[in-house]
């Protein structure tokens, strides 16, 4: 007998996770809200906004789903998770004073200190400081200035501009009071997933995210344009070292307090030349697009090992990984990150297309009157592919992509560069 699910949200990474919830024999029937062109295959799609809190308890409720799978961090941070627990239905995502590690840079800055786990130094400047001393103190490096509060990807700037610093710290103190100076981090970035309850932690393969807009790690920040997964740079070695030195301290930390943490914590990782891990952000979700390469390499029952994590039972599960990799290129819309233009046909992303091998994953799609598809926001799908090699999932998702017309779109050419360059 099978379970029933809702996911909350409406991106590539909750079609995603619907796809392996749809593969997964403990899930009976999945509900979706709102969902996107691409969830409605896998059940049914509902018209309550992620933002809309009370609304989807009632959703919840009323569908007697047995647990909730939350994709986006913002319903977390506004309580989703504890209004849930207190209907009884358990949630894969945790509760609000957890969702502040990703809602509040200075809140993760002090768990992190408190559970010892490596991170950048930092300051604090409020309107009372000395602005001009607090950029001198850091001059000889990239100045990174990081706002307290859930910018939706836009509350860091990383610059050697004093200006555009200077401005950016003015702004953030007159918006939110404060905000944080923190230490450049040489290194290069990966993801790591950890998928935890209060009786232990699963980490997911290390995936590697692509930020800039443009080819060559050029051009504005994004939500992420593309992803691979397994990420060379994270060795054995380092692997050891992001358990012993963050992933297994975070986990002792967060489970010995009241409310353990339930659902997946993403770690941000910068990995120095001495192959030291920090720990740069703290997310209390899947990453975006990283979910997409980093669920086909399970190798079980991806709606067990939510619902296990939901309930505090993840130590009962015994995880395995598939020798395979996978790699997403993400097609984006006109404009995007600036301004996205929406509301165009997209031909050639009909399932139909698709293979076991490579998949169109839906984000910003829906259907029009006619049933047609259509973009409907900046990062409009992405083509996901599993293989042998990289080099192949590489050559599989390009190959996809070809075959999908969207006017005016635009992607990166050069996604999976790091591994396959090194
Ligand atoms: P965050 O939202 O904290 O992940 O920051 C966004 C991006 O800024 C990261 O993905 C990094 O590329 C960059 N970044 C953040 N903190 C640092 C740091 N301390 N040193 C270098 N780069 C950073
Ligand atoms: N891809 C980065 C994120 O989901 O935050």
């Amino acid at each position: 007998m099978g379970r029933t699910v809702l996911v909350i949200g409406g991106g590539g990474r909750e079609h995603a996770l619907c796809l392996a919830l749809s593969e997964s024999d403990s899930i009976q029937a999945i509900h979706t809200s709102p969902g996107n062109a691409g969830t409605q295959h896998f059940g049914t799609n509902h018209g309550v906004a992620a933002s809309d809190i009370d609304g989807l308890v009632e959703l919840s409720v009323q569908l007697e789903v047995d647990f909730v799978v939350v994709g986006p961090e913002a319903p977390l941070c506004d309580g989703l998770a504890d209004r849930l627990i207190g209907h009884g239905i358990p949630c894969f995502g945790p509760q609000q004073v957890h969702a502040e590690l990703e809602g509040s840079k200075l809140f993760a800055k002090r768990a992190m200190d408190a559970a010892r786990v490596p991170t950048a130094d930092y300051d604090i400047l409020d309107a009372s400081s000395d602005i001009e001393a607090g950029l001198d103190a850091r001059a000889n490096e990239p100045w990174v200035i990081k706002r307290d509060v859930l910018a939706g990807g836009k509350g860091v700037v990383v610059t050697t501009n004093r200006e555009e610093a200077r401005a950016f710290i003015e702004e953030s103190i007159q918006s939110d009071g404060h905000i944080l100076l923190e230490r450049f981090l040489p290194g290069e970035e990966a993801s790591m997933l950890v998928v935890m309850d209060r009786s232990g932690f699963v980490c997911l393969p290390a995936s590697q995210d692509h930020k800039r807009a443009y080819d060559g790690d050029r051009g504005p920040n994004t939500g992420g344009m593309g992803a691979y997964c397994p990420a060379p740079v994270v060795t054995d070695k380092i692997h050891e070292k992001v358990l012993d030195r963050i992933v297994q301290p975070m986990f002792s930390y967060l489970s010995s307090q009241s409310i353990p943490y339930r659902g997946v914590l993403y770690v941000g990782l910068m990995i120095d030349e001495h192959g030291d891990p920090y720990v740069v952000e703290f997310n209390v979700r899947f990453g975006d697009p990283e979910c997409q390469v980093t669920l086909p390499l399970i190798a079980g029952d991806v709606g067990e090992l939510l619902f296990k994590a939901a309930n505090d039972e993840l130590k009962q599960l015994n995880v395995e990984f598939k020798d395979a990799h996978a790699l997403t290129v993400v097609l984006a819309s006109e404009g995007y990150p600036k301004s996205a233009v929406k509301g165009r046909t997209i031909l050639g992303a009909d399932a139909s297309l698709d293979s076991n091998a490579t998949w169109v994953s839906h984000a910003g799609t829906a259907l029009d009157d006619d049933g047609r598809l259509i973009s409907s926001g900046g990062r409009v799908l992405s083509v996901t592919s599993v293989a042998t090699s990289l080099h192949e999932a590489q050559a599989l998702s390009y190959q996809r992509l070809s075959q999908i017309q969207l006017q005016g779109s635009h992607h990166r050419k050069d996604i999976g560069h790091r591994a396959l360059d090194s």
